[in-house]
């Protein structure tokens, strides 16, 4: 359903939207798929996760920074979570986005913020990831994550199968802990694949360079049981051992695979983001796969 995906890509860069939202609170659903607003209430989601079995990456939500003000009180929260995290002993690492930290507003205060962040996640043995965005910022978050890798070594980032350079950036990453994605924005036909087949195929043979090229750990990020399947028959055949790998879903998507994966002996990690600015998430995750707009239809029959 390509009219609705790019409706839905359309109303998650609204910025009056993005902005209404966060006076709100959690809505239609929402609190299905995100942690919580507060840091507190999010820890306990975790602490549930953990007891499934299950590791967590926390996600700070919020995009569209244009104020280095909040992009201190962004990262001064990320800091915070990663703070909790250690006070409460619970198995999490953290997820950032370039943007969110000022990737748009000034390049050397950027680079000082991801510095800040590295740092106190290693002071408390934390693994960081950088996320990768749409690809308006690809090439400036590839060159701070590369000039991370340098300096650092709880860094790490994401390669999306739907962009052609990935096929030589799985190479550049290989001995680093990498996420896997088939990538999650509309990206022009000069720089991604289109067609779903195209980024599937791309997708499996990124995930099979990682897992045998390098020394890197690989998080395989997808929902779909397919290629899971035909990855863990991969993984069979090459005698691959559970923990050079783990599999990775978004909170609240597919609970009943994250508990088989993990029942089957694999690594499971949940992505759970957390914060008032939820809308543009939701709306990437309808993008994806409308049929998730039964979260909201339940919400609402059920209130
Ligand atoms: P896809 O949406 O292609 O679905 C394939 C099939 O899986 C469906 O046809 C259906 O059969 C099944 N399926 C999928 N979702 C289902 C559901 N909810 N219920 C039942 N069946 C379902 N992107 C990015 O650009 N940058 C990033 O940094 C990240 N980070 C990230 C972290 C994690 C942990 C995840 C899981 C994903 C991301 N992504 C991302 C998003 C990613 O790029 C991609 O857009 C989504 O994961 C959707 O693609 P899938 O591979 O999950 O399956």
């Amino acid at each position: 359903m390509p009219v609705l995906r790019d409706l839905f890509i359309a109303l998650s860069e609204n910025e009056m939207l993005n902005d209404a939202s966060k006076k709100v609170g959690l809505k239609f659903g929402t609190n299905k798929v995100v942690g919580g607003i507060t840091i507190e209430e999010t820890i306990e989601r975790f602490k549930d996760i953990n007891s499934q079995g299950m590791s967590v990456t926390f996600d700070n939500l919020g995009e569209f920074i244009t104020e280095k003000s909040d992009a201190v009180k962004e990262k001064n929260n990320i800091l915070n979570m990663i703070q909790a995290i250690d006070d409460h002993g619970v198995d999490a690492s953290a997820s950032i986005k370039l943007t969110q930290i000022g990737l748009h507003i000034d390049y050397d205060f950027c680079v000082e913020n991801v510095r800040e962040i590295l740092d106190t996640a290693r002071n408390v043995n934390m693994f960081v990831n950088i996320d990768m965005e749409n690809y308006s910022s690809h090439d400036t978050t590839v060159q701070i994550v590369d000039m991370m890798m340098k300096e650092y070594d709880n860094v790490g980032t994401v390669l999306q199968s739907y962009l052609y350079n990935s096929a030589e950036n799985v190479y550049k990453y290989k001995d680093h802990r990498t996420r896997l994605v088939k990538g999650a924005y509309k990206e022009n036909p000069r720089v991604a694949l289109q067609k779903k087949d195209d980024i599937d195929a791309a997708y499996e043979q990124l995930i099979r360079i990682h897992l045998t090229e390098g020394d890197g750990f690989t998080s395989i990020a997808t929902h779909d049981h397919i290629i899971i399947n035909d990855m863990i028959d991969f993984i069979n055949e090459q005698n691959i051992p559970n923990d050079k790998f783990e599999f990775q879903m978004l909170y609240g998507f597919r609970k009943e695979l994250q508990t088989e994966l993990v029942e089957r002996g694999y690594n499971v990690c949940v992505y759970i983001p957390f914060g008032n600015q939820w809308y543009a998430y939701f709306m990437r995750r309808l993008a994806e796969r409308p049929q998730n707009i039964n979260l909201v239809l339940k919400s609402i029959t059920k209130d």
